[in-house]
């Protein structure tokens, strides 16, 4: 058995800034109210010629130069997203060529907003049996593309960006590297945030064009309630599994969807607001890149140092959830 690190992170996000009040222009909408009930103030949106492969491509370089590995080295490329740039091929086979990977696979998943711990825990496990060495996991969107601009519920919520971490074999006898991760879902919930069309089920027709069939959809209520139930057990789980109190994790970095529904998970496990990281004033919920693009910041601010105990806890669409631990 091997053990898995991060070796160095980057991300990566559109220079156009949409605040809340150039969405007042756009919706019936305030500022105030969005302030208050997401706690989100601006978000980031692509370019016209800017797709999630460009912003991944930007992200995961950035990541390769911080862990000083070459394009020979990396062995896979995971990309976590929901708004591929086609159907198929894979976005990450448009990564492993922009980015000129000679020896590597790829392959994208997709498990909504959950993606990138999804991504981070098949990484560790390939890296854990001795399989592959380095791995490139990124979490990239362009959620701007399926959402409805003219729909104030969800278009206030969602913003664009990548963040990416190579994930790479260690042979430091510390105890940094992944302690663990719990994965859940329940398809039960799939009509409650999803996109409706453009899949297998209902392909593209004039018919779903003119229903706005091909943008998110979504049950704000009732998705805040399992998001905050399902999130705090996927920690409180996860920390019970590994034998860990609260009180030892340095930072919580959670998705950031809404800023209430992390201050709830917070006070349920009873960690204080200086241990949750925080960057959704910033760019909205990016989705899959949420969580990367905290945890980039928050080892770039200092807020984490290596030896710190950080868990990451996300929950999306399908739906689907997961935890994760590491060390650093
Ligand atoms: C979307 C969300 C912010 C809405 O907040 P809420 O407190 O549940 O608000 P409600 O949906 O109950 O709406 C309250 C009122 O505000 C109105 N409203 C909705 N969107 C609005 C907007 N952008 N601006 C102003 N008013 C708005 C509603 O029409 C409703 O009006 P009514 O009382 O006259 O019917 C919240 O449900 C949420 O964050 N859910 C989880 C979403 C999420 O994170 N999804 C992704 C998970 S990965």
């Amino acid at each position: 058995m091997y053990k898995a690190i991060i070796k160095g992170m980057g991300m990566y996000v559109p220079e156009k800034v949409l605040t809340n009040h150039d969405l007042e222009k756009m919706v019936e909408t305030n500022d105030e109210w969005i302030t208050t009930r997401t706690g989100i103030k601006e978000r980031r949106i692509a370019a016209p010629n800017e797709s999630t492969s460009d912003l991944a491509t930007r992200a995961a370089r950035q990541a390769m130069e911080k862990a000083g590995v070459k394009p020979e080295d990396i062995d896979m490329v995971i990309v976590a997203t929901i708004t591929p740039d086609y159907i198929f091929p894979a976005t990450a086979a448009l990564v492993q060529n922009a980015l000129g990977l000679p020896h590597a696979g790829t392959v994208d998943i997709e498990a909504a907003c959950s993606g990138f711990i999804y991504a981070l825990s098949m990484a560790n496990a390939y890296v854990v049996s001795g399989m592959y060495k380095n791995i490139l996991v990124i979490g990239a969107e362009t959620l701007s593309r399926i959402t409805d601009w003219t729909d104030r519920t969800t278009c206030i919520l969602f913003g664009d960006g990548a963040g990416a971490a190579v994930v790479s074999r260690t042979e430091a006898t510390d105890t940094s590297g992944f302690i663990g991760f719990s994965l859940g879902g329940d398809g039960s919930y799939a009509d409650l945030l999803w996109v409706p069309a453009g899949g297998s089920k209902n392909p593209a027709s004039h018919e779903t064009v003119d229903n706005r069939l091909h943008y998110m959809k979504m049950n704000g209520n009732a998705t805040f309630k399992v998001a905050v139930r399902t999130m705090a057990e996927a920690l409180e789980s996860i920390l019970k599994e590994h034998h860990i109190d609260p009180g030892e994790v340095k930072l919580i970095v959670p998705h950031q969807a809404n800023l209430r529904i992390i201050s709830a998970i917070a006070e349920r496990l009873g960690i204080g607001e200086e241990r949750v990281m925080v960057n959704l004033q910033k760019y909205g919920n990016t989705s899959s890149a949420t969580i990367p693009m905290a945890l980039y910041e928050a080892i770039e601010e200092g807020r984490v140092k290596k030896g710190d105990l950080v868990a990451m806890v996300a929950f999306g669409g399908g739906f689907t959830w997961g935890a994760g631990l590491l060390r650093l």
